[in-house]
């Protein structure tokens, strides 16, 4: 009898490669995937616990499995990753929910397979938070599920502690993989055919092996072969010249950045304690523009963090208009408790910082068309990635990372195309082939 596994993830891209990870361990363990909790022996629940939202949409799924376990009594429900692993967020889970058989931490996602047996030993829920991140464990094989993209973690955890973010709790402090390791890795994924490799950490400007970062990415970006090469995320205050001349040096890095901001405002830059000012981070986006001037910038904003007022948000969309970024992701400030932000006073209104953001997205979505439109009749490099049934249309991404779609009658994923771009859609492009 064929065993499945159903895996829901949410959160960032570290949660999106560990779900390979656990993938990776289920199909050890015999289980085959499946597209539907339904048909599923296990469903794990691979979460994040970013902002309230992101919350309450797993709480939300987790919640309509209940009426599927009560008809399938046998299948086993685990709810992994960065949610439980806050504090007593396992106990509250656990109350909130006691038909979920087990509870991990995200340091326990390696022990999966022996929390597996130790539910089919025992009755009552398994629950295995670790609070401390040990070493670094290698021997996780992912199944991966991104072709022709491979993630490759390079560093683990967070030591920045900036005041809104939950990501220094729940995933422990930095730890970096050794370069040896990271390197044979991509050298492998190569060979087996990848053709963009984006390399992981929450900071990845701080990673400290034996080698820098820039040392790092160049040792990758000699390893013979056609590939992309990209790497997320850049805290602004590591972010170095060394760097710049790296990315500048090795055509393979794409020229690409992603640079948060999170704030125009010097005063609220500094509640977040973000160790950089405006000026700072206007200075680093020159310094990268003047050596690399095609050099695609993005960027994620915080609106309403406690004691932004109009002005501090005037000064944010100051700083938008100031940088162009090719694309941001906009969020409204959500309250995490344990956080030091969240014991500060002024918390915004909620309707305060809902118009902020409309008018943020209005003008980040102003400057994405406006780049897009630049774009007709341009050619441009795409990497396809994959067939989009319901446009009926080939899709993949420029090196900048803008999406383009075209039409083709063989199967092209995974190959480099050039197409020209006849149209632009808000954020995509479509075009057709050229040689
Ligand atoms: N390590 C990365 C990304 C961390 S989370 C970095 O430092 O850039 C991704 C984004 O979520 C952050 O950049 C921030 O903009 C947003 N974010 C984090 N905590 C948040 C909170 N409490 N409320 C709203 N947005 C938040
Ligand atoms: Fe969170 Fe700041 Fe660390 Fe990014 S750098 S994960 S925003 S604490
Ligand atoms: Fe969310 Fe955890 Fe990533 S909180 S954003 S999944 S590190």
């Amino acid at each position: 009898m064929n065993k499945f596994y159903h895996i829901v993830t949410y959160g960032c891209q570290m949660n999106v490669h560990e779900s390979e990870k656990i993938a990776g361990i289920l199909s050890g363990m015999g289980y085959e995937s499946c597209d539907f909790p339904e048909q599923a022996d296990i469903v794990v629940f691979n979460t994040c616990c970013i902002r309230e939202n992101a919350e309450n949409h797993a709480f939300g799924n987790i919640g309509m499995l209940k009426k599927l376990k009560q008809a399938k009594k046998d299948m086993i429900i685990a709810v992994g990753g960065c949610l439980p692993q806050q504090m007593n967020k396992a106990e509250n889970l656990h109350e909130k929910f006691p038909y979920v058989d087990i509870i991990f931490g995200t340091h326990n996602l390696h022990d999966l397979q022996s929390l597996i047996e130790k539910k089919r030993r025992q009755k009552k829920t398994v629950i295995e938070i670790e609070d401390s991140e040990g070493e670094i464990c290698e021997e996780d094989k992912p199944l991966r599920t991104s072709y022709p993209n491979a993630w490759v973690n390079i560093m683990y955890g967070c030591n920045n502690f900036c005041s809104y973010c939950i990501v220094p709790y729940v995933r422990g402090r930095e730890r970096s993989r050794d370069s040896r390791k990271i390197i044979e890795e991509v050298r492998s994924l190569i060979a087996e055919g990848y053709r963009e490799i984006t390399l992981l950490g929450q900071n990845v400007n701080s990673y400290r092996g034996d080698l820098t970062f820039p040392q790092l990415l160049e040792e990758i970006a000699k390893l013979d072969g056609k590939f992309r090469l990209r790497f997320m995320t850049s805290h602004p205050k590591d972010f170095s010249p060394e760097l710049i001349e790296v990315m500048a040096k090795y055509p393979k890095i794409c020229h690409c950045l992603h640079l948060p901001v999170q704030s125009g405002s010097d005063r609220i830059l500094k509640a977040m304690n973000r160790k950089y000012t405006s000026a700072q981070y206007l200075e680093k986006v020159a310094a990268l523009r003047k050596r690399i001037p095609d050099c695609a910038i993005t960027t994620d904003l915080i609106v309403g963090f406690p004691g932004e007022t109009d002005e501090d948000f005037r000064a944010t969309l100051a700083l938008a208009k100031k940088v162009n970024f090719a694309s941001a992701f906009t969020f409204v400030y959500s309250k995490r408790e344990g956080t030091v932000a969240a014991k500060m006073p002024d918390q915004v209104p909620e309707e305060v910082s809902k118009a902020r953001i409309m008018e943020l997205v209005e003008l980040i979505n102003s400057q994405t068309r406006a780049l897009s439109q630049t774009y007709i009749g341009k050619t441009i490099e795409i990497l396809c990635e994959d067939y989009d049934g319901k446009r009926g249309l080939y899709m993949g991404r420029d090196e900048y990372g803008r999406m383009g779609y075209f039409p083709c009658d063989k199967n092209v994923v995974g190959q480099f195309v050039n197409i020209k771009v006849e149209q632009a859609n808000g954020v995509s492009l479509t075009g057709n082939i050229v040689d």
